[in-house]
């Protein structure tokens, strides 16, 4: 059966990486292109979730490296929706490193569109994005004004 609508915590995705050594730059920090690949799976397991099809990255907006990660930091990455399209989605990706004591500091921030395709590859229409808090309808506003913002450059 085909569902038309799914709130924004149907679809949310928290994980959690261990920083090791093999996820290290040259300087004994975490390697940006790996936090990059953490939140890339993050954003298309929220689509996913969203949508129950195949998706993939259309775009990258706004990914700031506020702070870095050490070897043995853990690094909790949390996706949720902020906006739906026609067939693409906007995912709000936050990085943290938690400490021994569960606060958490942000690390990086990003903003991901993914579009939804069906199995040759076009992008097929998405569910619609069921609002339930302010935080929400904030984001929502938000994520308009950027595509907004992006169509018009
Ligand atoms: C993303 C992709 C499927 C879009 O295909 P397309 O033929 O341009 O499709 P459309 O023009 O119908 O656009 C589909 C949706 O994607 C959005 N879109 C397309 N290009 C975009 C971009 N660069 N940034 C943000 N959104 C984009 C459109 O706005 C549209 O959204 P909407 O339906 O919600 O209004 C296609 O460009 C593609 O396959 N790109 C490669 C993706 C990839 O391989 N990613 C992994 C990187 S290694």
């Amino acid at each position: 059966m085909k569902v038309e609508s799914r709130k924004v915590s149907d679809s949310r995705v928290e994980t959690v990486h261990i920083v090791r050594p093999n996820h290290l730059n040259a300087a004994g920090r975490l390697f940006g292109g790996m936090l990059m690949q953490w939140i890339d799976e993050v954003a298309a397991l929220v689509a996913k979730r969203h949508t129950h099809t195949n998706v993939t990255t259309a775009s990258v907006d706004n990914l700031s490296f506020l702070k870095g990660a050490y070897p043995g930091d853990s690094v909790v990455i949390i996706g949720q929706l902020v906006y739906v399209g026609r067939t693409s989605m906007d995912i709000k990706v936050d990085s943290y490193v938690e400490s021994m004591d569960g606060t958490r500091t942000l690390i990086n921030h990003a903003y991901l569109t993914v579009v939804a395709l069906d199995q040759n590859d076009h992008p097929i229409p998405v569910p619609r994005l069921e609002l339930t808090t302010e935080d929400e309808a904030v984001e929502w506003e938000e994520a308009k004004r950027r595509r907004e913002l992006r169509k018009s450059l």
